[in-house]
């Protein structure tokens, strides 16, 4: 399967379970950490050619997403004698393409990368759409760059050894395109407990579809991008009161999209039976719906830090019913804090 990223001059194709021998006339620095290349990097290695074959490992977690990180990659690459020619290749999850895109972005004013993902998180979005960045003391992704990949291969085999958690952190970022996209694809979540190859792939076909369309209309987030942001204004917040340690990302983003339900539903834009069907389709996938507040007007000026909020006005994504979303800049501090306070 091949979904289309269509940005004239850096279009690009997702290949779906399709990887076979890639061959490079070029210089090239697989970029990995141990956990994943302890697993898998024989696999890959069996299917690349290159005049000039480099690993470069880096640690492992999300605190690693650095300067230093950075800075090691790029003199790993220095060392190597890489040129304006050669291309890196991100293999493992979503922080190993973005630091790795970023990397490519500004080596010697921009090299190609290829970016084969290895959670389902960062194949059905972190791979795709040409977001590259760091985090920073200030926050998370503070620093970076739009920089599209050449292609990006995403192999469902590779899931076979993420672990459970890590899995349905992923699922959330599915069950947010769904929500905000596609009926369908919510139904067939339902249906689905995605336990077979077949169905994860047609998950990630799904989400990767959405995406590519989402990117090829908007690729630097002037308006429809945005709305891949559902559930992240709430969620982050979250992840930030529990200084990133109690949730993956996935998690808070599951929490955050029951919690703009909920005032989506204030806002009658969804219904009851919708309202209660999203929130049993996370439970269903063990993802967690519900964070204790402890201080409602803390959290909701919290809402500022969001890079979505500008003037002084927050930006809700909500949906509109279940398959269609809304943008929402005006609702006023009272409703926001009536909501919040059901999570308290
Ligand atoms: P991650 O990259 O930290 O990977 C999660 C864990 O799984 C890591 O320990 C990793 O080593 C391990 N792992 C990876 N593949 C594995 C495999 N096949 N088997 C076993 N273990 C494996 O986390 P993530 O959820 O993939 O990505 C989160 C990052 O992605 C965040 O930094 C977030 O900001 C970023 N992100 C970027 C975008 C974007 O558009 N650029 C979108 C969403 C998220
Ligand atoms: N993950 C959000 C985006 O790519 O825009």
């Amino acid at each position: 399967m091949q979904v289309d990223v269509d940005l004239k001059d850096f279009s690009y194709k997702v290949f779906i379970d399709e990887l076979s021998q890639l061959k490079f006339n070029q210089n090239v620095a697989i970029i990995t950490n141990q956990t994943v290349s302890g697993l898998w990097l024989k696999d890959l290695l069996s299917l690349i050619e290159a005049k000039n074959l480099n690993i470069i490992s880096i640690p492992d977690g999300e605190n690693y997403k650095n300067f230093d990180t950075l800075n090691f990659i790029l003199e790993q690459l220095f060392v190597a004698k890489f040129d304006r020619k050669s291309t890196l290749i991100a293999f493992g999850g979503g922080v190993v393409s973005d630091i790795t895109g970023f990397a490519a972005s500004i080596f010697q004013r921009g090299i190609d990368f290829i970016n084969i993902p290895t959670t389902l998180l960062s194949q059905i979005d972190a791979s795709v759409g040409g977001k590259t960045g760091i985090n920073n003391k200030f926050g998370k992704n503070l620093i970076g760059s739009f920089h599209q990949p050449k292609a990006v291969y995403c192999e469902s085999k590779f899931l076979k050894t993420l672990p459970y958690r890590e899995f349905v952190a992923g699922v959330a970022e599915g069950i947010k395109m769904a929500i905000m996209f596609d009926k369908n694809l919510f139904k067939f979540l339902e249906k689905s407990d995605l336990k077979t190859q077949n169905e994860i792939s047609k998950l990630i076909k799904k989400c990767v579809e959405i995406k590519a369309k989402v990117v090829s209309l908007d690729e630097r987030e002037s308006n429809i991008r945005v709305v891949l942001n559902y559930g992240h204004t709430f969620g982050h917040v979250i992840e930030n009161n529990t200084n990133y340690l109690k949730f993956l990302h996935g998690e808070a983003v599951s929490i955050g999209m029951n919690m703009a339900n909920h005032l989506a539903f204030r806002l009658n834009l969804i219904s009851k039976d919708e309202l209660v069907s999203i929130e049993k389709l996370l439970i269903k996938f063990n993802l967690p719906t519900r964070y204790k507040i402890k201080d409602i007007e803390k959290f909701y000026d919290k809402f500022f830090l969001d890079k979505k909020s500008s003037n002084k006005k927050i930006k809700f994504i909500l949906p509109n019913g279940i398959g269609k979303y809304i943008v929402k800049d005006d609702i006023s501090k009272d409703i926001v804090l009536e909501v919040l306070r059901e999570f308290q």
